[in-house]
């Protein structure tokens, strides 16, 4: 409590780190992430859960940081494109950047243009693939009941209709689309 009814003191955890913030009880998580915690990997492109370039994962699952305030974020354990990656030795001034597997194989398939919804993209991936490690269905799994078997088995349509809540208007979904397909087939890279 701030003794502002309006204000909240929060701690959100964030890519592993806790992070202390007071906030208007109105702000959403991808504005706490932007605007408090200098995380601007999360981007802001309709604020109303359309376009996808807010997501995040929230305790593993794919959440629009743009639909979801940061006081119902406290307690769970959020991760930003930032987070995804790993940093091989911080101490090194040349130490280099472990991109996660999605990272490099959006380089790889030129799955970007402007890169303003890839944050995005990479997240709702990562979340997407775990969704099908789990057998989760999709609208356009064949058998809605027994699901699928893991990432690997999902073919062109089911990344399509996967990820066709994350909207690019560079118009990169070709390379997008293959770069998760990539992925998918490494069944040790993204678990
Ligand atoms: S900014 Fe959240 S869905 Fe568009
Ligand atoms: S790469 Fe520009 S919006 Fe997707």
């Amino acid at each position: 409590m701030t003794g502002d009814p309006t204000t909240t003191d929060l701690v959100l955890h964030v890519n592993g780190q806790a992070l202390p913030m007071t906030v208007d009880n109105r702000v959403t998580l991808l504005d706490a992430l932007r605007e408090h915690a200098g995380l601007t990997g999360a981007k802001k492109g309709c604020d109303h859960g359309q376009c996808g370039a807010c997501t995040v994962l929230v305790d593993g699952r794919r959440a629009n940081g743009c639909l979801l305030l940061a006081v119902a974020a406290e307690g769970r354990a959020v991760t930003t494109v930032e987070g995804v990656g790993a940093a091989r030795d911080d101490a090194d001034p040349d130490f280099v950047e472990d991109l996660h597997p999605l990272q490099r194989a959006f380089l790889e398939r030129d799955g970007f243009q402007c890169g303003y919804c890839t944050p995005g993209q990479i997240c709702s991936a990562i979340g997407a693939l775990t969704e099908a490690d789990e057998g989760w269905p999709s609208h356009v799994t064949a058998d809605v009941a027994d699901g699928v078997a893991d990432a690997a088995a999902l073919d062109d349509a089911e990344v399509r209709e996967r990820m066709s809540g994350n909207l690019c208007r560079c118009g990169a979904y070709a390379g997008i689309r293959a770069a998760v397909l990539d992925v998918a087939a490494q069944v040790e890279a993204h678990r």
